[in-house]
């Protein structure tokens, strides 16, 4: 079931996303070859709690850590660790906040130095992607019109979009309906209208879409070996279409 928000609860959601957007923003600042993940993650933790939040994913499920770091290859839920950034790497981070009881969530793949052409081109078009994903969270139009513009853009650019793990619905719960698919046909699912926020987050492979998790029972590798890029936003259907949360530049 779809959960619409009342405009008292959009307010309070768009306060968990500023603290998210302008974490990421921070971590983004910090990204540099030397810095281990897990500097990124202690980074993260503080900046959270300061801004009277609580961190989302540490203890979801039992996952250890507040926010996620996939470097390269791994596709999402990289845990935080020893491993030294180096220059050329890219990495993706999640980072999801709880706050006054709702939640944000967004996440960007940030370079680690200058990186390969290769590489710039797979972090411009998921960010791309994302964008034409959310361009479509408009009254009316359907939940898999998201999907496809999605997997539409990430395609006819050579890349593959991963379909083991969706975006979602977000308010109360981190995990809400509708799931939000990266692929799919134009014009199913449920319809959308003012006041439903969702969690449009496409993982874009250079290679195969196939992923594995490894025996940490969360890192999400791709199956090839490719590099692998995330964008994610927590994003407001209005009757003025779109209205992204996690970006404070959006002042709308
Ligand atoms: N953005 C991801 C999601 O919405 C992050 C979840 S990580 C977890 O599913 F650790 F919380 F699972
Ligand atoms: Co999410």
């Amino acid at each position: 079931m779809i959960i619409i928000k009342s405009p008292e609860e959009i307010g309070k959601i768009a306060e968990a996303c500023l603290v998210v957007a302008r974490a990421l923003e921070y971590l983004r600042g910090l990204v540099r070859p030397g810095v281990t993940t897990r500097m990124l993650e202690h980074r993260a933790d503080e900046f959270i709690r300061d801004h009277g939040a609580v961190p989302a994913f540490k203890g979801y499920r039992g996952y250890p850590a507040s926010i996620c770091t996939s470097v390269n290859n791994e596709v999402i839920h990289g845990i935080p660790s020893d491993r030294v950034l180096r220059e050329g790497d890219i990495v993706g981070i999640d980072l999801g906040v709880f706050k006054d009881g709702f939640f944000g969530d967004a996440a960007r793949t940030f370079a680690v130095g200058s990186i390969s052409p290769e590489a710039e081109k797979l972090l411009k078009v998921t960010e791309e992607a994302l964008s034409c994903g959310i361009e479509n969270a408009r009254k009316s139009r359907r939940v898999s019109d998201i999907s496809h513009a999605i997997q539409k853009h990430v395609e006819s650019n050579g890349f593959s979009v991963v379909r083991a793990f969706v975006g979602h619905g977000i308010g109360r719960s981190l995990h809400e309906d509708p799931q939000v698919p990266n692929f799919g046909l134009p014009g199913r699912g449920p319809r959308l209208s003012p006041g439903i926020t969702l969690a449009i987050e496409p993982m874009v492979n250079m290679g195969g879409h196939e992923v594995v998790v490894l025996d940490d029972g969360w890192t999400a590798v791709t199956l090839d070996g490719t590099l692998s890029a995330h964008f994610e936003d927590t994003v407001l259907v209005t009757d003025d279409g779109p209205r992204i949360l996690t970006q404070e530049t959006d002042k709308s």
